[in-house]
């Protein structure tokens, strides 16, 4: 029986009780986010305006693990653990000797990876007595994700959710309605920085964060909530790599290669964290693979250096590979990618040469998403989409060497709001627009005068 089973299910007793922080695993020493005013190491203090002490030292804690609160553990059981799918159908249909599990984190409430964080970051800002929590949007799942998590903690949420998704995903802004939040299209013009970006109506996620960081920091009772990109981030969402790893030992099987989609990074860096600190100590030998899309290519085309987190400047520099904080990219559908920078975490890795990174065109990652669906059933969001677009060349490489390799990969949300990009893909309108080399020099030519990075 055992090699047939496609789902692999732990019981609510597996929830992993800690989270696992790379951080003081990483190589070389952390380059510390410069404050944006004096460019100088920003440290806890500067961040007290927008953001609890719960959230900043876990921001900043160097621990390998961190207790996560009863209460989190409380509404993780809502949805955790998520199941692990071997994807017998996609690897019949491929016509390939590699095992292709996927991890799904689609069966949460908001039907993607983000209720991860926004459960503990709703809770730490309800415990630290504030009332209300600003944030943006992409795709609309992170939205959605706060909005749902702020009703478990009884707080106000206010969702600045960008043009272009605002227009393509009105279902996203339903759900955030449904669940209590308050949704503006952004560019506002309830804001300084929304005012300053009217000529760019689809927006972008840069000049949504800098909306939301401008009301959190302008009101007493209101705190800022990012749902990617900060290390606590990428430390809540530890949750599915640790389950993933029972969940492949049930299997019997250990990945030759790790993949994930990368907006941010928190869905691949919670998936690929707990198995990196193995390749780190020595104790494993596998590959971590980054997908991104050619429209917006952060890993595979930006420079390293410091950069603002939104368009603005209001958010700490951060060192990261970056396309230039006033880049707004073309509105691809999978807005949940549409990012200038990645977590610097995820960033010093792939500069290390941990983890590699591959840009992928639309119309080649809606083929591979509908190819997905055609086998596993599940409708996978735009961005994973991405992820199973670099499967299928994996796939396709160990058919080649006539290799078994064990692949794994997030499937990181579904895209059921989605399915207006697959009617564009269907109907063969979608485009397929790539980041060009004078964007590039343009936007280097705007990057704050930061310190260079050795
Ligand atoms: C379904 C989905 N996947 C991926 C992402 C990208 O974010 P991250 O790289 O932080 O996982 C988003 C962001 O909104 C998303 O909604």
């Amino acid at each position: 029986m055992a090699e047939k089973t496609v789902k692999f299910l732990l019981t609510e007793r597996d929830i992993p009780p800690r989270w696992l922080n790379l951080l003081g695993d990483l190589p070389g020493d952390p380059l510390p986010p410069l404050h944006p005013g004096t460019l100088q190491p920003a440290g806890p203090p500067d961040l007290t305006p927008i953001f609890p002490m719960g959230l900043i030292e876990q921001e900043v804690s160097p621990e390998p693990y961190v207790d996560i609160p009863e209460e989190v553990l409380d509404a993780y059981r809502l949805w955790r653990p998520t199941p692990l799918f071997r994807a017998r159908r996609l690897e019949r249909e491929l016509d390939t000797p590699a095992h292709i599990y996927y991890k799904y984190e689609g069966v949460s409430p908001a039907g993607s990876h983000k209720p991860n964080t926004a459960v503990p970051q709703a809770y730490e800002n309800a415990r630290a007595g504030i009332k209300r929590l600003a944030t943006e949007t992409g795709a609309g799942q992170w939205g959605s994700s706060l909005a749902f998590a702020c009703s478990l903690f009884g707080l106000e949420c206010e969702v600045f959710m960008v043009g272009s998704s605002y227009d393509q995903k009105p279902y996203r802004r339903s759900m955030m309605q449904t669940w209590g939040a308050t949704v503006h299209r952004s560019p506002s013009t309830l804001t300084e920085a929304g005012r300053a970006q009217q000529d760019h109506p689809t927006g972008s996620l840069g000049i949504a964060i800098s909306e939301a960081v401008e009301v959190a920091a302008s009101r007493e009772d209101t705190n800022y909530a990012l749902g990617s990109v900060l290390n606590h981030v990428l430390l809540h969402q530890t949750v599915i790599g640790q389950e993933a790893a029972l969940q492949m030992q049930m299997a019997g099987e250990r990945p030759d290669v790790v993949i994930g989609c990368v907006g941010g990074g928190s869905n691949f860096a919670g998936l690929a964290f707990p198995f990196v600190r193995e390749v780190l100590h020595g104790r494993a030998k596998m590959r971590f693979l980054a997908a991104e899309p050619s429209a917006c290519p952060t890993l595979t085309r930006g420079v390293y250096r410091y950069d603002f987190g939104d368009t603005a400047g209001l958010t700490p520099l951060m060192a990261m590979f970056t396309l230039g904080h006033d880049f707004v990219p073309p509105p691809v559908h999978a807005g949940g990618l549409r990012y200038h920078g990645d977590a610097p975490m995820l960033c010093g890795l792939v500069r290390a040469g941990v983890v590699e990174a591959r840009a992928y065109r639309q119309n080649e990652t809606f083929a591979a998403a509908v190819r997905f669906a055609r086998t596993e059933g599940i409708i996978p969001a735009p961005e994973p989409a991405h992820a199973i677009r670099a499967v299928i060349e994996e796939a396709e490489a160990a058919r080649e060497a006539g290799e078994a390799r064990v692949i794994l990969f997030g499937l990181c949300g579904h895209g059921h709001f989605d399915l207006s990009a697959y009617d564009a893909y269907l109907a063969g309108e979608l485009e397929d627009p790539e980041f060009s080399q004078q964007d590039m020099d343009a936007a280097v030519a705007r990057l704050p005068q930061a310190p260079a990075i050795g």
